[in-house]
């Protein structure tokens, strides 16, 4: 199968190094910073396609890795090419823009998978299915923190909000994701930002879900730790009370003079990424629905949107 990946930046990269471990994939790309994408094509042994049309000629199937700003011109060029999409989160900057994606790919029949690639993450997944399966029994309270230091992208753009739409569009769309996805619709929320005031640069936000079910969220989100990337959640129910903190779970950490990091603590094939990949790619193999869809990025992102209009506003805004 030919992927064609648009934008060799952080998830190109990201991506990249998961296509690299399917025997059955060939990979190619187009990228307008020529310096990066000669990069991408060293480090993956990709092949080189000049422009969005000779990448649309030459692929299967097409992963939109770009700034989320630039996601409907090139969705909607992938869908009329009638190519099957996989599109990073979030789908869109606005509604509108969202919503259009996701017509054109129904009226065309056209794969739409949209990148929320949490629901693949072993803890967020087994979180739900214990929830699900009535684990901690009626759930009523739910705490989560994503976050680390503000991330850079190619020549600056997360910082620029008109664009990235801050740390709520950008990183807590993750969880806002998945916790619809494990606790069913929000009725309100209530949100506050640093970003919401500056528009621009590093963001914190804090944002309150109440759900349909009763069950309260809070959801704290953050570009402004240097201490490293960490996530963490604790869903406390009738009967129980599950945990889990990035930080405390062991993985073998490297230190050097420069830097320090720590090593994957799962299997190369058990990879959030390579997991949702791989769907994507089986579903278009063999014509069943993508497991997350255009629509799942249209709820994320309404959810996203409104705690934006609540941090800017300083109002309860009801779903
Ligand atoms: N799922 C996740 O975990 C996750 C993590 C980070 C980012 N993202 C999302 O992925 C998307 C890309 O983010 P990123 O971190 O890779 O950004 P990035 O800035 O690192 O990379 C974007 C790349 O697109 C290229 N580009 C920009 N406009 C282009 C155009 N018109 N034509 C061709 N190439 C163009 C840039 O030169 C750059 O190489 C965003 O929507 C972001 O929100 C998802």
């Amino acid at each position: 199968m030919k992927v064609g990946v648009v934008g060799t930046g952080g998830m190109g990269n990201a991506h990249a190094r998961q296509y690299h471990k399917m025997s059955e994939v060939e990979l190619g790309y187009y990228e307008r910073n020529l310096g990066r994408g000669e990069t991408f094509r060293q480090n993956w042994g990709a092949h080189l396609c000049n422009s969005i049309e000779e990448l649309l000629d030459w692929a299967d199937v097409i992963d939109v890795c770009l700034p989320t700003d630039a996601h409907p011109e090139f969705a909607h060029r992938v869908i009329e090419a009638g190519k099957p999409l996989f599109l990073e989160k979030p789908i869109a900057r606005t509604v509108d823009a969202a919503q259009a994606i996701v017509d054109a790919a129904k009226a065309a029949n056209v794969p739409l998978m949209i990148g929320h690639v949490v629901r693949y993450f072993p803890e967020f997944a087994l979180a739900r299915q214990m929830v699900q399966s009535g684990s901690v029994g009626k759930p009523a309270a739910i705490r989560t923190r994503r976050g680390g230091p503000a991330p850079t992208g190619s020549s600056g753009w997360f910082m620029d909000h008109s664009r990235s739409g801050g740390v709520l569009l950008d990183l807590a769309i993750h969880d806002f994701d998945w916790l619809q996805w494990t606790f069913g619709d929000v009725k309100f929320l209530y949100s506050r930002s640093v970003g919401a005031t500056t528009g621009h640069g590093p963001d914190y936000a804090l944002t309150t879900l109440t759900f349909e079910s009763g069950a309260v969220a809070h959801v704290e989100a953050t570009w402004m730790d240097p201490g490293g990337f960490r996530t963490y959640f604790d869903i406390a129910g009738s009967e129980g009370l599950l945990e889990f903190d990035s930080k405390k779970t062991p993985a073998l950490k490297t230190v050097t003079t420069e830097s320090s990091s720590y090593e994957p603590s799962l299997a190369p094939f058990d990879d959030p990424y390579f997991l949702e990949l791989s769907a994507f790619l089986a579903s278009v193999q063999t014509g069943s629905p993508v497991p997350i869809t255009g629509e799942d990025g249209l709820v994320a992102l309404k959810i996203a949107l409104a705690a934006l209009e609540s941090a800017k506003t300083g109002k309860v805004v009801t779903l």
